[in-house]
């Protein structure tokens, strides 16, 4: 799939279930902060923990935080957001050092020389992964299990020192986990983000990523065939319930896919934040500190989001059409993984793409609106036989509801995670 970059270079409101709050509890022990406690506020239940933020919502302590490292003078993911990794600008968009600070995180193994190209990648016996930006390699920290994210590099003819080519990717990706951790690791959607063990920098300046290792990606796994409307409602839960983590500091991951999905046990992990920006807070600058602009923070895979190069801005609402996505594929991989991309082309040829939604009459809206419906009818109806076809009306309606054409209208990440539990308890259970 081809990614799209820009130039830029490089609901609070949750009502958790008792089975929701005891894997919070367990994570928040893990994590060794302060137990959450429910409180009713006037916007809803939120979560209230005992620590100084006691009762600002996630978001305004994103913001609060950007604001005190603007005015100090600090303002990039590398530095009032202490991910690990200390960026030294050089050449802007260019040239970047990479050094340590005190929060640094290192692994026990010696990863050998930097990896300039994918085949580089695959010759080590550590690879696991290999991409077109950079591998993820195994590795242990303290003696635990975990992986590496590593970014391609290539050498600069002028000092024959290595350049990491996506190493704004790796910045960023250890800026969004820290700060995740910092501002919502009490949120009950945090157990649904990767665990994140720390960046660091080794001894040649190469910035690394360490995270808990997964069992599989959603990506492998579909590659042996469709979920189970059980598994998908489960799965289902677990992906909105990040991203409404995600969304609950305003962050727009924007390159939602299996890929970067991964599972462990029974759980779904959402992963991959190299390409993740926000309107505002921590993650609204490049790593430069220069807070970018809406069509500067455009970023990942085109083909899942139709709406993102005309019609909308990076908004959280733009990770809930490519979910939908996912979770067709989930119903369907070989028709959504087609190379051909029969559906996927026919779905995303609206009629009025050269216009943003807004700008549409309330007739072309609708028409819009309709063409979707089909087309999602009889996914669900050449996707769902037997027994499973008494769920397509209501499957239906959820899908209209996450492949909403008008993104202040879409349904929440929140909304979705509950309908999905809802539709869990009442109708897939047979
Ligand atoms: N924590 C993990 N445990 C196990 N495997 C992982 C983990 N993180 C990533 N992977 C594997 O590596 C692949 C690439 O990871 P990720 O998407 O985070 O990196 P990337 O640099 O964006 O790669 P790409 O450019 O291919 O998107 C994943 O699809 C998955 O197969
Ligand atoms: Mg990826």
């Amino acid at each position: 799939m081809g990614k799209i970059r820009g130039d830029g270079k490089s609901q609070s409101l949750f009502i958790p279930s008792e089975e929701s709050r005891d894997k919070m509890k367990s994570s928040s022990q893990k994590l060794g902060v302060s137990v959450a406690e429910l409180a009713e506020t006037e916007e809803g239940l939120r979560l209230r923990t005992t620590n100084k933020d006691i009762n600002k919502s996630f978001r305004q302590r994103n913001i609060d935080q950007h604001k005190e490292g603007q005015a100090s003078g600090q303002k990039t993911i590398g530095k009032n957001i202490d991910c690990g990794i200390q960026v030294k600008v050089i050449v802007p968009g260019i040239k970047l050092e990479f050094r340590d600070t005190a929060k640094s995180v290192h692994c026990d193994d010696d990863l050998g020389n930097p990896v300039t190209c994918r085949e580089d990648a695959e010759q080590s016996s550590v690879c696991l992964a290999s991409g077109s930006n950079g591998c993820v390699v195994g590795c242990k920290i303290s003696g635990m299990e975990a992986v590496a994210k590593r970014s391609y590099c290539f050498i600069d003819p002028d000092d024959g020192k290595p350049i990491y080519s996506d190493a704004n990717g790796i910045i960023r990706e250890a800026g969004v986990l820290t700060g995740l951790e910092q501002h919502a690791r009490d949120h009950p959607g945090f157990i649904n983000i990767v665990p994140f063990m720390g960046a660091g920098v080794t001894s040649s300046g190469e910035p690394l990523i360490f995270l808990e290792k997964a069992d599989n990606s959603l990506e492998r796994q579909l590659s042996k065939g469709a979920l189970s409307l059980s598994q998908l409602s489960d799965l289902g839960q677990d992906l909105f319930s990040g991203l409404a983590c995600m969304s609950s500091l305003n962050l727009v991951h924007q390159d939602i896919k299996p890929a970067n999905l991964l599972l462990k046990g029974q759980t779904l992990w959402v992963a991959d934040f190299g390409e993740t920006t926000s309107k505002t807070g921590f993650a609204s600058s490049g790593i430069d500190g220069v807070v970018l602009a809406d069509n500067e923070r455009v970023a990942g895979t085109r083909e899942i989001k139709p709406f993102h190069a005309t019609f909308e801005p990076p908004l959280p609402a733009s990770d809930i059409w490519a979910s939908g996505l996912t979770l067709l594929t989930m119903l369907d991989p070989q028709k959504m993984l087609d190379s051909d991309r029969a559906f996927l082309n026919q779905f995303h040829s609206f009629p009025f793409d050269q216009l943003p939604y807004i700008q549409l009459s309330e007739e072309q809206q609708q028409q819009l609106r309709e063409q979707i419906h089909g087309h999602l009818d009889s996914f669900l109806e050449e996707s769902l036989k037997g027994d499973d076809a008494r769920f397509i009306p209501a499957l239906a309606d959820f899908f209209y509801q996450v492949f909403e054409p008008d993104c202040n209208q879409r349904i929440s990440a929140h909304d979705a995670a509950r309908a999905l539990k809802m539709y869990q308890k009442t109708i897939f259970r047979h």
